[in-house]
């Protein structure tokens, strides 16, 4: 219970890693709202954090849309007052050849992993700072850091995940008078259901890149996001943490 009585938003509290990441803050004690537009993977989100004794709320929006951000924040705040904790989390890739890539492609990966990161912290950041506080955590990818040579033909992915790693350092410094930290990490390729179709010539190839040779567990990813919530943390600000086995050295 290092986080007891926190108020922490998830996006794609749905998703794989966000469900995971939001039951572990709920088991230290936060109250959690999970911001998806999958209504099934919002259920199971609830779900989770309710196993653990904590309230959940679930708030249906697309996120890469300002307006319905705005009001799914506005929802989040009139339930709870107020806002601790935000994890920017929603996201999602795509391989395509940079030059079939078309213009709505490209938009789409910049909407949804960059554009998304914008909204929803330029909503969540008032109710912080009338908080005298905050802690925010963006999840980026290993694919931002190196990824030209590890995630072939994503370009559209890595560079709105190269630009979450920009806000960060932009934002940490802007709220660093203000007692809102943030802070990134930058995951190698996980233990989530994305990677079940991998062949198995393909995941002895992925393996075989990460000098761990094992993929990464959203359960370890939560921990970390954790350590940047905990007070202890209070001068921890605008760190890229790649959390990958060593695959991006
Ligand atoms: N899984 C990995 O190996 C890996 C590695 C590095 C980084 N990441 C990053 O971690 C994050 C989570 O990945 P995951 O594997 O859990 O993916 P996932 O697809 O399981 O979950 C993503 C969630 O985001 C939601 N979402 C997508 N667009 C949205 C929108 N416009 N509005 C609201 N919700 C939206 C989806 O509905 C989904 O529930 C992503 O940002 C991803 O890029 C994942």
């Amino acid at each position: 219970m290092r986080l007891a009585g926190r108020k922490a938003v998830v996006t794609g509290a749905g998703g794989a890693m966000g469900k995971v990441f939001a039951q572990v803050l709920a088991k230290e004690g936060c109250d959690v709202a999970g911001l998806d537009v999958a209504a099934d993977g919002l259920e199971r989100f609830g779900a989770a954090v309710r196993e653990t004794g904590r309230a959940a709320l679930e708030v249906k929006a697309d996120i890469t849309d300002l307006d319905a951000t705005e009001n799914a924040i506005e929802e989040v705040r009139a339930a709870w007052g107020g806002i601790d904790i935000l994890v920017n989390n929603a996201g999602g890739g795509m391989v395509r050849r940079f030059h079939e890539m078309t213009a709505a492609e490209w938009r789409q990966m910049v909407d949804v992993n960059l554009t998304s990161v914008f909204n929803v912290t330029r909503a969540v950041v008032p109710a912080m700072l009338e908080r005298g506080g905050g802690r925010i955590v963006n999840i980026s990818s290993i694919a931002a850091l190196r990824g030209g040579r590890l995630v072939r033909h994503a370009s559209g992915y890595v560079a709105a995940k190269a630009g979450v790693v920009g806000l960060t350092k932009a934002l940490a410094i802007e709220y660093a008078t203000d007692g809102i930290t943030v802070n990134c990490i930058a995951p190698g390729a996980q233990r989530t259901p994305g990677r079940d179709g991998d062949t198995p010539e393909q995941r002895e190839a992925l393996l075989a890149q990460i000098p761990t040779r094992t993929l990464g567990s959203p359960e370890d990813l939560a921990e970390s996001i954790v350590f940047f919530c905990l007070p202890s943390a209070a001068y921890l600000t605008g760190v890229i943490l790649p959390q990958d086995g060593g695959h991006s050295i």
